[in-house]
């Protein structure tokens, strides 16, 4: 059933092949991606508004579907053994809805509950998150009266109530304050290091990625542009690797879009 993951070596934690989807306005998210993740890497996808990057995130955890391809989550197959995948991974999406009258605390109990934690249990690890992502002020509000960088940080502790062996989260840091910002790469980090959990999330906020993340892949208009080291992508765009990670985004991206519009011009 998986011919291209039986040749594949152990330890790869996310695999995709060949992914394509289309979306009913005829827009081509994703023209045939590849990606290789292996256990217990810290890895951001990369690339412009409208890349493709949350359509890949969407349908990799059953939360959109694909139009062909292949994949695979810790040798699970998430398109038919959901009861398992849901187990094994945490998804914080870019455009995750909050029920509005419930409470950030009750919620966090709730999700524990949901994934069989007994109330005591939920409880205790309902208050460890809410202490991790400084949301105690938050506690008792609805979150409806939430600010959007505590919405993000809510979004991102529910993700993490079961202790997934991998995350997903899209743009997780947007609206946080510089602080916030700091301490969630500092929870995921610790996550990363201490309980190898693999982590893919998306970011625009590129010198954090560099600093925090050990690999990247670059997804350009639905097509895989680079997959490797951060390093790596910096020896790529042929860049000293003393050169920032914004720098060398930006220097590959506006050449890609100079390309683009030779090209267009010869047409
Ligand atoms: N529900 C949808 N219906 C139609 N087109 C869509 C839908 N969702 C995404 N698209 C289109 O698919 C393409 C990829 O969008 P996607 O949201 O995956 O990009 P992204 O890389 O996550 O962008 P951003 O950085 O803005 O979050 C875009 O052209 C977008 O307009
Ligand atoms: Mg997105």
């Amino acid at each position: 059933m998986f011919p291209y993951f039986s040749k594949k070596n152990m330890g790869t934690e996310i695999s995709i092949h060949n992914l394509t989807k289309s979306y009913p306005n005829g827009a081509k998210a994703l023209k045939g991606i590849d990606l290789e993740i292996k256990k217990g890497k810290f890895f951001t996808l990369l690339g412009p508004n409208g890349a493709g990057k949350s359509t890949l995130i969407k349908i990799v955890t059953t939360l959109s579907q694909k139009d062909s391809g292949e994949f695979l989550i810790g040798g699970i197959n998430p398109e038919s053994e959901s009861a398992k995948i849901q187990n094994y991974i945490g998804i914080a999406s870019q455009d995750n809805e909050l029920d509005p009258s419930g409470k950030v605390e009750d919620l966090l109990v709730f999700q524990g509950r949901l994934f069989g934690l007994s109330k005591a249990e939920a409880f205790s690890r309902a208050q460890e998150l809410i202490s991790l992502f400084h949301l105690s002020n938050e506690k008792d509000k609805k979150t409806s009266a939430l600010s959007g960088g505590n919405k993000r940080k809510l979004h991102c502790a529910l993700a993490l109530v079961h202790h997934p062996k991998v995350l997903f989260l899209d743009e997780p840091t947007v609206g946080m304050d510089p602080l916030a910002r700091a301490n969630f790469w500092e929870v995921i980090t610790q996550l990363n290091k201490t309980q190898n959990a693999t982590v893919l999330l998306t970011t625009q906020y590129l010198d954090e990625a560099d600093k925090y993340a050990n690999e990247m892949a670059l997804i350009i208009e639905g097509q895989l542009h680079y997959s490797g080291t951060i390093a790596g992508f910096k020896e790529f765009v042929n860049l000293s690797a003393s050169m920032s990670l914004d720098d060398s985004y930006l220097h590959y991206i506006k050449s890609i879009s100079k390309q683009n519009t030779t090209n267009d011009e010869k047409r």
